[in-house]
């Protein structure tokens, strides 16, 4: 009997805990793997075929893309050309996160696609190689992404972003748990882009004093979990919640899951990702994340429990 070999990547989601948008503009951002994320099965094909169950199919023997899966397409060909593969590939595509929704699941989509991908022909990328990779996908779908979201998909952890800088890992000597709340309504991370940026065309310095804090209280916030100062970080993430809305990123919706999950007896919580719907993340108290979370489902919310901190992608094979 003939063994075969199947190639797999799985990469994670992400909460940024701290410095969204602000990121995209040079601030520094605080953001962390969570335990959902983006599994992908590759093999050695003629012509190229993609198949998920959330984004559609797409075989290069039929022709027309689907816009759902095109950044994917383009990430699997800047693969392929990358390592010098003349073959195809087929990739199937599973994933246990909900889609625009600020938990990266783009992101881990396409990390996972290009790990995946160039393992089928036997290459193993360097990390900078599947961020570079995946963000052909990224660029295609976001516009003009910072990279957060891909380096923490590719490295895991928690870790400080700023953009053109390789990420720096901050160490938790124990478990930190957030909760994350869905409110249930989709975004597009793009059109919350590019509406936080117009406030620098109008109120230039405004804008860059913004910039400057998010920087400077990204770096306490990344300080105070190291140190377990939960409320330090707590307060930390209910300023950046409050400027957020101020700029028009959150949504009745959100600030309604912010103010239950504060009145559970949170810390502090506040939007995560691009905003617009989408989910918060709240900080509970050491050892009170169960009882938090059981409460706030009883209400009606979707809240579930991150413990921190997370590997980044796996690459493995199976012989079947
Ligand atoms: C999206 O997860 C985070 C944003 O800061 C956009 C980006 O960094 O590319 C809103």
């Amino acid at each position: 009997m003939k063994l075969i070999l199947k190639f797999f990547a799985k990469a994670p989601g992400k909460i940024i805990i701290t410095g969204e948008h602000f990121v995209v503009h040079g601030s520094l951002a605080l953001a962390a793997a969570i335990d959902k994320g983006a599994l992908v099965q590759a093999e050695a094909f003629e012509g190229i075929e993609i198949l998920s169950k959330t984004l559609g199919f797409y075989s290069s023997k039929k022709g027309q893309v689907p816009l759902s899966l095109k950044p994917t397409l383009e990430a699997i060909k800047a693969t392929l050309e990358f390592i010098g593969e003349k073959k195809g590939v087929r990739v199937m595509i599973d994933s246990d996160l909900p889609v625009s929704s600020g938990l990266g699941s783009s992101s881990a989509v396409a990390v996972a696609t290009v790990a995946a991908t160039a393992s089928a022909f036997d290459h193993k990328l360097s990390p900078e190689e599947m961020v570079n990779l995946a963000m052909v996908s990224e660029r295609i779908t976001h516009g003009r992404p910072s990279g957060i979201d891909v380096n923490v998909a590719v490295y895991g952890e928690v870790i400080l972003f700023k953009m053109e800088e390789k990420p720096r890992q901050i160490k938790l000597d124990k478990d930190v748990e957030f909760i994350v709340c869905h409110s249930g309504i989709e975004h597009r991370t793009s059109k919350m882009v590019s509406k936080f940026s117009e406030m620098k065309k109008s109120y230039p310095n405004l804008f860059a004093s913004l910039v400057a804090s998010s920087n400077y209280f990204t770096e306490k916030a990344a300080f105070a979990l190291m140190n377990k100062d939960l409320t330090t970080l707590g307060a930390i993430m209910n300023f950046f919640h409050s400027v957020l809305s101020n700029l028009g990123m959150s949504t009745r919706e959100l600030d309604q899951l912010i103010e239950k999950a504060l009145e559970s007896g949170c810390i502090g919580a506040k939007l995560t990702g691009a905003g617009g719907g989408g989910c918060i993340i709240a900080l509970p108290k050491s050892g009170e994340a169960r009882v938090v979370a059981e409460s706030l489902k009883r209400k009606g919310i979707d809240a579930s429990i991150v413990k921190l901190p997370l590997g980044g992608v796996k690459v493995w094979q199976e012989k079947s």
